[in-house]
């Protein structure tokens, strides 16, 4: 069977068929990790949409249950799209979702948990109150959706924001409720935009330079959206006794474009992890194969690997890092220290499964004064990476990896650094460049590039690439810029498939150390039917 379906993957969630799309709800309870997924029981394309449920113990082996939530109701007859879960006082989840009514309307409904005993909490009951919010006023009822998690006031009053357009504003629409039931819509938004357009699946929530949930004094919080095909966050201060959201910086204001990825990564979402005491972020990554490749393959979208998320110490920005766990799956380690890498540079990292592996690797870099100077005009990093590419010269750089490369470098996908002076101080592009990933023609295979912040003391800089048969996630910096990319190579599948470490730059760069693992495939255990109640 991998033979035929070269581009499953082994360590990144998917479900064992079908089209999956946004995570939903995910929470920690009772020991139990849960991943609740926008999924179409019926095809490998998008349609039918129901909450899907998936529980691991420790986001890296999971099974899969029945769905939680199918369109059943009038109130959501015709989809059970994007929400969240939230704690209510004692510790019971409580599901805010988007039903889509009768009448083709988006609307907010409530689902809990049968039984709260049972810690993977198998079956849900919607609200006898549904729905609970519905687009009246100035609300289209085609743009209100993807509640988040809620969150309490110093007042006890309930918060919850809804992803929105109005009047051609990209907004969260902010409501208050008492008992979880009624909610009153705040006469301001939590904060909207003009350049945005529809923000779908919103997330609010606070984080810190360490691993407090924002209980610390100089934490901020983050507001992130989806559109464009892109998430984006912005950082601020929220003053809970107003709700007023005070920021840092704006959605694509100049010279600020904050993202979680700059590659494929969609309708994310981030939850507390309480056991762990840490904020998780998981995204859906979708194909760029054609649709009629998906329903061969007899599925679409995988989930990203779940990644931690803190403030950084210049507190301008987010750091992620995969969660510790995935490296439980990490075997036959080789390893490299202190090798030159001169200019023209390409070596094989042979000893592990290329196709299925983990990367660390440090350079030591040279000295900047001689790198190239970064013209002014150059604001767009992906238009430069797309400009410069992994087989162009530069002087510091390009250097990085190629992975899931074919023997003779036919087809390969290439993650690198360039680095150019600009003033007394350096800028860092990184890229992840697919325009090589395949002998296939009709993929999608656009050049994804992002700046890295670096202060100019710097003088090292590190890549780690989780690399899983069609998806490359690619953190650069220790997770200050990431680039997730899907690639469908014709050659370099399973044992044909290689990696390597170039440097194209004339000025040599030096590997400190390079760390690469096998990574062992994850265990997934199919859909487990629900015996009959006695
Ligand atoms: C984001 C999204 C959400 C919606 C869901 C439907 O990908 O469009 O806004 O709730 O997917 O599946």
């Amino acid at each position: 069977l991998s033979r035929e379906q070269p581009y499953r993957t082994a360590y990144h969630f998917q479900p064992p068929k079908n089209w999956m799309n946004d995570p939903n709800g995910p929470m920690y309870y009772k020991g139990v990790y849960h991943l609740f997924y926008q999924f179409n029981p019926y095809g490998a394309l998008w349609g039918n949409i129901s909450w899907a449920h998936s529980i691991s113990y420790d986001l890296v082996d999971w099974v899969h249950l029945e769905p939680a939530i199918n369109p059943s109701d009038p109130f959501d007859i015709n989809g059970c799209w994007s929400g969240s879960t939230t704690f209510l006082p004692g510790g019971k989840p409580a599901i805010l979702y988007t039903g889509i009514d009768l009448k083709n309307r988006q609307v907010q409904n409530l689902a809990v948990p049968k039984n709260v005993s049972d810690p993977l909490l198998r079956e849900w009951v919607k609200s006898p109150h549904n729905p609970l919010l519905t687009p009246i006023d100035d609300i289209d009822p085609q743009n209100f959706r993807d509640p988040t998690t809620a969150w309490q006031g110093p007042d006890r009053v309930w918060r919850v924001i809804v992803g929105s357009k109005i009047n051609g504003l990209g907004m969260a629409i902010l409501y208050r409720s008492r008992d979880f039931v009624e909610w009153i819509r705040s006469e301001n938004p939590l904060h909207s935009s003009t350049k945005t357009g529809m923000w779908e699946c919103p997330d609010f929530y606070p984080v810190s330079v360490n691993n407090t949930n924002g209980e610390e004094k100089f934490s901020k919080h983050v507001l992130k959206a989806s559109f464009h095909n892109q998430d984006h966050y912005i950082l601020g201060n929220y003053v809970p006794m107003t709700d007023k959201f005070e920021v840092d910086t704006d959605f694509l204001d100049e010279g600020f474009d904050m993202r979680y990825d700059y590659g494929n990564f969609y309708a994310s979402k981030t939850f507390y992890d309480s056991g762990k005491k840490r904020r998780i972020l998981w995204a859906w990554v979708t194909e760029s194969d054609g649709e009629s490749d998906d329903i061969e393959k007899g599925w679409s979208g995988l989930q990203s690997i779940p990644r931690s998320v803190l403030l950084s110490g210049t507190r301008q920005q987010l750091i992620q890092w995969p969660i510790k766990e995935i490296e439980k799956l990490r075997t036959n380690k080789v390893s490299f220290h202190d090798k030159e890498l001169n200019d023209g540079f390409i070596f094989e990292v042979s000893g592990i499964t290329a196709s299925q592996a983990d990367v660390e690797v440090s350079f030591d870099l040279p000295n900047l004064d001689e790198a190239e100077s970064l013209d002014p005009n150059w604001v767009d990093p992906q238009l430069l990476c797309s400009q410069k590419g992994a087989s162009g010269r530069g002087r510091v750089g390009p250097f990085g990896l190629l992975v899931l490369a074919s023997k003779d470098l036919t087809e390969q996908t290439a993650v690198f650094f360039l680095i150019f002076r600009r003033h007394d101080n350096y800028v860092v592009l990184m890229c992840s460049d697919q325009s090589r990933s395949s002998l296939r023609e009709g993929l999608g295979k656009t050049i994804y590039g992002a700046f890295v912040s670096m202060d100019h003391r710097e003088r090292k800089i590190s890549l780690r690439s989780l690399i899983d048969h069609s998806i490359v996630e690619s953190f650069g910096a220790d997770g200050r810029s990431c680039i997730t990319a899907r690639v469908y190579p014709k050659l370099a599948i399973h044992s044909e498939s290689r990696l390597y470490v170039f440097n194209n730059g004339t000025l040599s760069v030096r590997i400190s150390s390079l760390n690469a693992w096998s990574m062992k495939r994850a265990q997934i255990f199919p859909m487990q039917k629900r015996r009959k109640q006695q």
